[in-house]
């Protein structure tokens, strides 16, 4: 399992990233990190329908396409989340790439008050993006700063990384039951294909022999009785 992790703070010591990488150690599930800072500006202008997207873009939706579930982290700046966070998701908003995808949000803020603002709206915008954001795997982090030791970027304080380890067990079990779930889906298809070929193959035997009837002699004003057949077997190629 696969999940793609962006973080609204660019900061190389941001606390965020410190959650970041407690939180994807507490978990067995590879990870890939968006570089949203490479980003040019959203532009839908740039954006239109057919037009190639700058490389950066490509990268993003292409890890995007690629992950199994998303976990966005973020402080809060003035109440809201970062322009940097929000030039990202809104770079994925028409490509869609988030559809029915689990997600998890994770702010954390040195305000013993957390990032509530922030928190509210990325987990507003997710749901309006269509991905299906996990309750129990979202979490508003106060008073981040003495739970993390800035010398390792880790989190360190055991009530945290317990509320991290139950966010992330929330998050990939979602994410488990949509793959698995997937998978069901793509056997029970080829399943069906494989009934339905073999249908369609009894059909176009039938149709032969309909098409071979005609050359039964019949009679003016005699029709010929159609000849029942019964179900022919399937061609093997
Ligand atoms: C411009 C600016 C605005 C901020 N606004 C808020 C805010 O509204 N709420 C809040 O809790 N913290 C606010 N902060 C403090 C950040 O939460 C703090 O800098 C935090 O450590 C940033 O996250 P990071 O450590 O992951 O970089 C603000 C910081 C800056 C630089």
């Amino acid at each position: 399992m696969k999940i793609l992790t962006l973080n609204g703070s660019l900061r190389a010591r941001s606390s965020n990233g410190a959650v970041l990488r407690s939180a994807l150690a507490l978990t067995d599930a590879t990870s890939a990190a968006a570089d949203i800072s490479a980003l040019p500006h959203f532009d839908p202008d740039l954006d239109t329908e057919g037009a190639t997207p700058p490389a950066p873009v490509a990268a993003l939706r292409r890890a995007a396409v690629d992950a199994d579930a998303l976990l966005a982290v973020s402080p809060e700046y003035a109440h809201g989340v970062p322009g940097v966070l929000k030039n990202a998701l809104d770079w994925l908003v028409s490509s869609a790439e988030f559809l029915g995808k689990p997600a998890a949000v994770l702010t954390a803020s040195p305000s013993p008050a957390g990032a509530a603002h922030a928190h509210g709206q990325l987990c507003e915008i997710l749901r309006m993006m269509s991905a299906d954001v996990i309750p129990d795997a979202c979490r508003d982090l106060a008073a981040i700063g003495p739970k993390t030791d800035p010398a390792t970027g880790t989190v360190t304080d055991p009530a945290t990384l317990q509320t991290l380890r139950t966010a992330m067990r929330a998050l990939t079990t979602a994410a488990t039951a949509v793959t698995t779930a997937a998978a069901v889906t793509v056997t029970a298809e080829a399943t069906t294909d494989a009934t339905t070929d073999a249908a369609d193959t009894t059909i176009t035997t039938d149709a032969t022999v309909t098409a071979t009837t005609p050359t039964t002699p019949t009679t003016p004003g005699n029709p010929a009785t159609p000849t029942p057949h019964s179900p022919q077997p399937a061609h093997t190629p």
